[in-house]
């Protein structure tokens, strides 16, 4: 498969154009600069939707939750890109890594060229990410009950314009890369299911406690109940 589409489902009479924004344009350069599919991957989280949404948009648990898969490459300095409720994080290189710089040298022709990682927040379901431009990731978050969230994840090549160099470069890098979202992901997993169990129970414990129509409630009730 090459090439990826968005589309919304609410029929508000809000075009999907409207809704997303500014950031329509970044993710039209986004879309346009996606190769060869390198992996379709699913993982089943037990915790609602808006947990794992929530520890997504916190790039500051990367640090700790993935030291030796996404901290790895040398990331230190952010930016954030807001547009309305979607937003673009990016950190770039810090590091010296031969490796790296040998493949984005090949690669120099490629469509999208970013200097580190980005970070793509669609709200309310979409995460995109890239690393350098070289590799393309969409995650889909898909609530299935109130606290079961599949999240399915399309990881691609940069587009290279050169098909040559794409195969090259697909059989040179294509494991890593795709290996890189399932081990993100199974680190990930853990920490959003033991947000749940904290919110399941403190929910139950609040609903005692708390009128069931006051601020706090509403609020904590979506988290819990779909
Ligand atoms: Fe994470």
């Amino acid at each position: 498969m090459r090439g990826f589409c968005i589309y919304k489902k609410t029929n508000d009479n809000i075009s999907l154009k409207s809704y997303l924004g500014e950031i329509y344009e970044q993710l039209i350069e986004f879309f346009a600069a996606i190769g060869k599919q390198v992996e379709y991957y699913e993982i089943l989280i037990n915790a609602n939707w808006k947990v794992v949404v929530e520890n997504a948009l916190k790039s500051y648990h990367t640090w700790f939750a993935h030291p030796n898969s996404l901290s790895k490459y040398g990331t230190a300095k952010k930016d954030y890109l807001l547009y309305k409720q979607h937003s673009i994080y990016t950190s770039n290189h810090t590091k010296l890594d031969r490796k790296r710089d040998k493949l984005l040298a090949m690669a120099n022709n490629r469509s999208l060229k970013i200097d580190g990682y980005q970070h793509y927040f669609v709200l309310p379901m979409l995460t995109l990410a890239t690393f350098s431009g070289m590799s393309l990731t969409a995650h889909v978050i898909e609530p299935l009950n109130a606290t079961t969230t599949k999240a399915i994840n399309y990881r691609f090549m940069g587009k290279l314009n050169d098909d040559t160099l794409e195969e090259i470069l697909f059989n040179m890098n294509s494991q890593s890369t795709a290996q890189l979202t399932r081990v993100a992901w199974e680190e990930d997993k853990p920490i959003c299911e033991q947000v749940q169990l904290g919110l399941s129970e403190i929910t139950e414990k609040m609903e005692f406690l708390v009128e069931k129509n006051s601020a706090y409630m509403n609020f904590i009730k979506p988290i819990s109940n779909l």
